[in-house]
């Protein structure tokens, strides 16, 4: 089986801030370090590494043959990868001592997806196959009904939040990922709870407290806990567990195992500096001691 993930392209600009701007300020960063980034990069890295065969379907700028590349280095399958006359998408992010971030987005490519790629990407899936979609490119919709058309798994994480966004995929989705405000603000806009959205599995993350899986069918709750971390950097850690749970379903994983795994990877994360190029392999994320 794969994974198919429509997802974000960046490169990722992290600078160490003493802490995080507020309005009007001029603040000095202690380092600047560049990064392959985009939710949807991180994704299908941590997929990659978890063990999954993983084809992204994406774009890039004249500026981004190197995100391509480097995608290419870490095992990604990049075939449905477009290369546009927009700029490549790119973040700004400042990052606390504590690990705290802000971050600034350029979507660029990442919203010049054509529907043409999208159907010729998707016409090689099979059934069995996962679809994972995230809010930073075009064609999110269309591509989660193509995939519910063709019997996939429809995943969507949803972040960066925005309401219209997740409700516009909704009807097409099997999996749904996102965290506790984000949780909140979906039940404020459709007036039901997430377990309740008629999806057959939801995980919301709840930061230091763990993740919370509920069964849509029955309704069944069930939480896992966070590990012991002192973090200094989350960014990309959102990501890196969507990446491990996704993978450990298309490897054979129960949800529960699948969350596990992911949250080791995710606490793993979160001790490293940087985003999808210092994503753990499988072999790390086992063999942490928290
Ligand atoms: O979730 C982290 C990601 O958000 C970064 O890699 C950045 O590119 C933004 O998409």
């Amino acid at each position: 089986m794969a994974i198919w993930n429509l997802g974000s392209v960046n490169a990722d600009m992290v600078y160490a801030m003493p802490h995080l701007p507020t309005a009007g300020e001029t603040l000095a960063a202690r380092s600047l370090d560049r990064f392959l980034g985009g939710k949807g990069a991180n994704m299908s890295v941590a997929a990659t590494r978890a063990g999954s065969e993983v084809h992204h379907i994406g774009a890039v700028g004249p500026d981004g043959a190197w995100a391509i590349e480097r995608l290419r280095g870490y095992g990604v399958g990049t075939d449905h990868i477009a290369q546009v006359e927009v700029p490549t998408g790119h973040a700004i992010i400042a990052v606390e001592p504590e690990g705290e971030n802000q971050i600034i987005l350029f979507p660029g490519a990442n919203r010049a997806l054509s529907q043409v790629q999208v159907e010729e990407a998707l016409s090689l899936a099979k059934s069995a196959d996962i679809l994972v979609l995230q809010n930073e490119t075009s064609m999110q919709a269309e591509a989660a009904r193509l995939g519910r058309q063709k019997g996939m798994r429809v995943c969507y994480a949803a972040a960066p939040f925005d309401a219209d966004a997740v409700q516009a995929v909704l009807p097409y989705l099997d999996f749904l990922i996102l965290n506790e405000v984000e949780a909140q603000q979906l039940q404020e806009a459709t007036g039901k709870e997430p377990g309740a959205l008629g999806i057959k599995d939801v995980i919301i993350t709840l930061g230091a407290k763990g993740a919370r899986h509920i069964e849509g069918d029955t309704g069944t709750v069930s939480d896992v806990p966070a590990l012991p971390v002192t973090p200094v950097d989350t960014t990309g850690a959102g990501d890196t567990f969507t990446g491990y749970v996704l993978s450990g379903l298309d490897l054979g994983l129960t949800v529960a195992e699948s969350i596990e795994q992911a949250s080791r990877a995710g606490a793993l994360m979160v001790t490293r500096r940087g985003t999808a190029d210092v994503i753990p392999s499988l072999q790390e994320v086992q063999a942490a001691r928290f």
